[in-house]
């Protein structure tokens, strides 16, 4: 397993910056930027540049060579991009060396809307534990760690002490010159980032997942963030570069909350490139499902997470001297503030703004030395990030958003300081209650959750499936919390892995899946395809039992099945490949831990699964089989007992799903394994082409 050692950490520390390049036009000819994806990395005499360099040579117009390539993707597996008219596109294209050429297009970061991370910028804690040696790399839009050693430059990273939780960061700016350094201008990238590195779950002991890490002794992970986006989004090349460094850096867990509105084909998405090559070298690849329509992370060794909307859950109390209570948004992990803090108007506090402006606490209103320690009220809930900025103590808001009146957001948003955001109403009424109150006192309490988590929901924002590239693989796979959405992912994958540092991939995504707890598809009528597996459970992927997996022979074997070319497959996975003839498969044979058929509408169905299991639990063991019962459906399971003599044993057996589509609705099923203790689900899902 790759490890980080100091020189790999310096390496980490020299940012990679891009040549700046701007759109080369000859007097009638444009050039557009192009993803040329040559496989896997191939030992040659040449280095990979000047192999590159040779091939534009073979294609571009001499006079506009030397401007033409925009980055060589090296490290990890072997493309480059580069600036080319149609017709050199259409020649390169045809290169015996070539995969594939597409476009490079622009991806959007991924979450609910702006102000799930608003004010969290900051919110990088330093906490002097133990940390774990398992390394998150973010693909995001950067990082904004609360570090003096972080400079307005950008160019300084975190000392090496061993402690920090940031170790490295790089930044990408093919397409966007102004972009120089990893500091996060937009607030998501620093979002996903300090969530992952653990804080916010420990900090808000989330849903009793806090206490499992703790037990296990893994506070947090740490971090490298790669800052591929910018407010404009995130160029296909810069991400593409993200992952070849990432990779080549030796992070254990990738983690990338962004994507494109489409599902693409394998050898035209850059995420799932560079995924598969992340897979090969044994790192698992998180991803967000994606913000609406059809989920667009499609491939099976990616892990795509959906959001659920448990966070609604989470309020933030208000008591007013007078005895009333108010519940107002935000997860807010700070002890009560005691009624005892001074309380200041926004409009009192500033000298540099004007009313309207001080009253909502506009960035850069509030005067530090009249908000330091104190509660500041703020009529828009963007005041909270300058409440924090200018050293308050806490904030109470309205929920109404900067730029966004009349919304009123429905979802708790993570804050640096003690702050809740009221609804309209309930804000006049503490307005009323200072402006009519001699010595008015307020107390903002801790973060508490108020809804039964059993039923969590996925966000109506989560993208569903199903999977419209590849018919019969489930997704998303599984659902974590709202709005933080992978980034409280990460620290639980980090967590699995901690206790099984040898596991694959596959193995960790397996136990994640097959724990998950089910979810109610009666409130879901797209049940898998909102939610996977279910909803994360990482204290229970510890121990699952039994594990499927899938190395990266099944996916040579799945693609040949599909109907990929050797010469392509070998050029990707790096291995002389032949697929034999007439081996022709769906991609329901994978050994996944869901299994799912794309079936054509037909009244009656009878489908067949195969699936290896892997012994991770007790040497011996006995594990029985029960399935879901229907009038729609028998499932069929040989053997229905699996018998295990040692760890690390495999046993396979076979499901037939017979049944009739009800209406043209999916068939939402399941099988479970269970010695007793361990129960590893499998969701079983049916579907006709009308969906
Ligand atoms: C309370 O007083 C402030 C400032 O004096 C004023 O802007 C606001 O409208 C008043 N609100 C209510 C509900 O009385
Ligand atoms: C507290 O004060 C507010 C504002 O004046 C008022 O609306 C509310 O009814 C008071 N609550 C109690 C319990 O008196
Ligand atoms: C793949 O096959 C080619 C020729 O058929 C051979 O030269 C090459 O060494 C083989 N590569 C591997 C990795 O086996
Ligand atoms: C469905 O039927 C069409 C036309 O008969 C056929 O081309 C297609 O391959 C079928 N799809 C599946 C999943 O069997
Ligand atoms: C498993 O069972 C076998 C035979 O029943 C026994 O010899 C072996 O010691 C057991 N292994 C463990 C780890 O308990
Ligand atoms: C399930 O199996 C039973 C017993 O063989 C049979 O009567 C029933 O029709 C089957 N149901 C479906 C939906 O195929």
């Amino acid at each position: 397993m790759a490890k980080f050692n100091s020189s790999k950490i310096f390496i980490l520390l020299i940012l990679s910056v891009v040549a700046l390049i701007t759109p080369i036009h000859s007097s009638d000819v444009e050039r557009k930027v192009y993803i040329v994806y040559i496989g896997n990395l191939v030992e040659t005499d040449e280095s990979p540049s000047s192999y590159h360099f040779n091939m534009l040579q073979e294609v571009v117009d001499s006079r506009f060579l030397t401007k033409s390539l925009v980055r060589s993707y090296k490290r990890s597996f072997n493309g480059f991009a580069a600036y080319l008219t149609d017709q050199e596109q259409e020649k390169l294209a045809g290169h015996e060396k070539v995969v594939s050429i597409f476009p490079s297009t622009t991806f959007y970061p991924q979450t609910t809307r702006s102000w799930d991370f608003l004010g969290l910028a900051e919110n990088v804690h330093r906490n002097p534990t133990a940390e774990s040696d398992t390394i998150i790399g973010v693909i995001d839009t950067g990082i904004w760690p609360e570090s003096e050693s972080f400079n307005d430059e950008g160019l300084a990273l975190l000392p090496r002490n061993g402690k920090d939780k940031l170790i490295g960061a790089r930044y990408y700016n093919s397409q966007s010159p102004t972009v120089d350094s990893a500091r996060d201008k937009d607030g998501h990238g620093s979002h996903t980032t300090s969530i992952a590195a653990g804080n916010y779950v420990k900090d808000a002991s989330f849903y009793g997942i806090a206490q499992g890490i703790a037990r296990g002794g893994v506070p947090s992970a740490r971090i490298a963030a790669y800052k591929a986006c910018n407010g404009d989004g995130c160029q296909t090349t810069d991400l593409l570069a993200a992952f070849d460094d990432a990779i080549a850096d030796g992070v254990d867990i990738i983690t990338i909350s962004v994507g494109g509105d489409y599902p693409s084909q394998l050898e035209n998405d850059v995420i799932a490139i560079g995924s598969l090559h992340a897979f090969q070298k044994g790192i698992l690849v998180t991803q967000s499902a994606g913000n609406r329509g059809t989920v667009s992370s499609v491939m099976p060794w990616i892990f795509t997470v959906a959001a659920s909307s448990t966070d609604r859950g989470i309020v933030t109390k208000v008591a007013l001297g007078n005895g009333t209570l108010f519940t107002g948004k935000t997860v807010n992990s700070f002890s009560s503030t005691g009624t005892s803090v001074p309380v200041v108007y926004g409009k009192d506090v500033s000298s540099r703004c004007n009313e309207l402006s001080a009253l909502s606490c506009h960035p850069g209103c509030l005067d530090t030395d009249l908000v330091k320690g104190k509660i500041v009220l703020c009529s828009l809930f963007g005041g909270v990030k300058e409440a924090f900025r200018a050293g308050a103590l806490g904030s109470v808001s309205s929920q109404r958003l900067f730029f966004q009146s009349p919304a009123v957001a429905d979802e708790s948003s993570v804050v640096p300081l003690a702050a809740s955001a009221l609804n309209p109403n309930d804000f006049q009424v503490v307005q009323s209650y200072f402006n009519s109150t001699k010595s008015p006192k307020l107390d903002i309490l801790k973060s508490e959750s108020v809804r039964n988590l059993d039923a969590p929901l996925v966000a109506s924002f989560s993208s569903r499936g199903p999977n419209r590239i590849l018919t019969d693989i489930l997704k998303p796979d599984i659902t974590a919390p709202g709005i933080e959405i992978l980034a409280a992912f990460s620290p639980m994958a980090a967590y699995v892995k901690s206790f099984h540092p040898n596991w694959s991939p596959s193995a960790i995504k397996s136990a994640l899946m097959t724990t998950a707890w089910k979810m109610d598809p009666t409130k879901d009528s797209l049940a898998e395809f909102s939610y996977g597996a279910g909803h994360i459970d990482p204290v229970k992927a510890v121990d699952p039992g039994l594990v499927y997996e899938t190395f990266t022979d099944d996916y040579i074997k799945m693609f040949c099945g599909l109907g990929y070319d050797s010469a392509k497959l070998s050029k990707i996975f790096g291995v002389n490949i032949t697929c034999s003839a007439g081996q022709h498969g769906r991609s329901k044979d994978l050994n996944y831990p869901s299994m799912t058929s794309y079936i054509n509408t037909s009244v009656t169905f009878s489908e067949y699964f195969t699936r290896t299991v892997t012994n991770v639990g007790l040497a011996n063991s006995t594990y029985k089989v029960t399935t879901s019962t229907s009038p729609d459906y028998n499932i069929t399971v040989t053997p229905n007992i699996l018998t295990f003599g040692a760890t690390n044993e495999k046993k396979s057996f076979d499901v037939i799903i017979s049944g009739k589509i009800n209406n043209g609705k999916m068939v939402s099923s399941l099988l479970e394994w269970s010695d007793g203790v361990r129960k590893v689900r499998s969701p079983i899902v049916v579907y006709p082409n009308n969906l």
